[in-house]
């Protein structure tokens, strides 16, 4: 693979969708000075119903495209690519691809905070189908915090409802209150419930409208932002290759107006994007 060097090495975000885009957002907010190259690869997602061999496929190839357009380090916005391809990708391609790129995800940096918010140690987790059959979740969280009962629920119809702007129609409603029923039947005691899913949060308005009241619900955005702040910290060499010159680029794999319309909603700026062929 025949990688240029540029003076132009965004941090690359990607994204099956639009859900990467709040954490984008949130990341952005966090580090504004850094070039950002956001993909989102709407014309194959959404990703959470697919097998394991399909999301790796799709993610490694956007991860690839990422670094040829100069990104030195890739955020997997998105759980379920974190869930199926991350550690794929950096224990079997990048030490091939460029030992001296990064690809990270967002599962661990939740994982890691989730125990500091709940105060009956019962956490739920909302996510697609392929974060919680890979099981992730209950893994990291146990690294972290072994005591930690973690319940989750698959919202398989949550990131369709995103993706064709219904998520603040009323058939939203159904499903939420449904997947949420689902959720807390099988623990009364959840006090704390983290969106693992980057495409829920368009969601909150009505999430927090059936969640038990006083419960906390957290959204991944900030702790990925926070998380990647401190590793730009930790390390050095890698935060002096990431170019500042303010940038923001938008590329999509399925209609450029379509990406345009939709994550203006996401973002509430306006966006322009381009189309690419992987
Ligand atoms: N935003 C992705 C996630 O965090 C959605 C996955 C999908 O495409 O189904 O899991």
């Amino acid at each position: 693979m025949v990688i240029e060097k540029s003076a132009y090495q965004p941090i690359g975000i990607f994204d099956s969708g639009y859900g990467g885009l709040t954490v984008f957002r949130a990341i952005v907010e966090e580090l504004p000075p850094y070039d950002y190259l956001y993909l989102g690869d709407n014309a194959r997602t959404p990703y959470g119903n697919r097998s394991f061999e399909t999301v790796y496929h799709y993610t490694l190839q956007c991860v690839r495209y990422l670094f040829q357009r100069g990104c030195r380090l890739v955020i997997l916005a998105c759980n379920t690519a974190s869930a199926k391809a991350l550690r794929g990708i950096q224990q079997r391609d990048l030490p091939e691809i460029d030992p001296a790129r990064r690809v990270l995800g967002v599962i661990r940096p939740s994982a890691e905070v989730i125990g500091q918010y709940t105060q009956t140690g019962s956490a739920g987790i909302l996510a697609t189908n392929g974060t919680v059959a890979s099981q992730s979740y209950p893994i990291e969280t146990g690294h972290f915090y072994p005591d930690l009962k973690v319940y989750q629920q698959a919202c398989p119809m949550w990131v369709p409802l995103v993706e064709n702007h219904e998520f603040d129609k009323p058939g939203a409603d159904y499903f939420i209150r449904e997947n949420l029923a689902q959720l807390f039947a099988q623990s009364s005691e959840i006090d704390t419930i983290l969106l693992g899913c980057t495409h829920y949060p368009l969601l909150m308005d009505k999430i927090r409208q059936y969640a038990p009241a006083g419960c906390t619900i957290l959204s991944q955005g900030e702790i990925v932002a926070k998380s990647l702040a401190d590793y730009l910290h930790r390390h050095p060499e890698m935060e002096r290759n990431c170019s500042k010159n303010g940038s923001r680029t938008f590329l999509t794999t399925d209609d450029s107006a379509l990406f345009d319309r939709q994550a203006k909603i996401f973002l509430g700026n306006p966006v322009i994007s381009a189309q690419v062929d992987l």
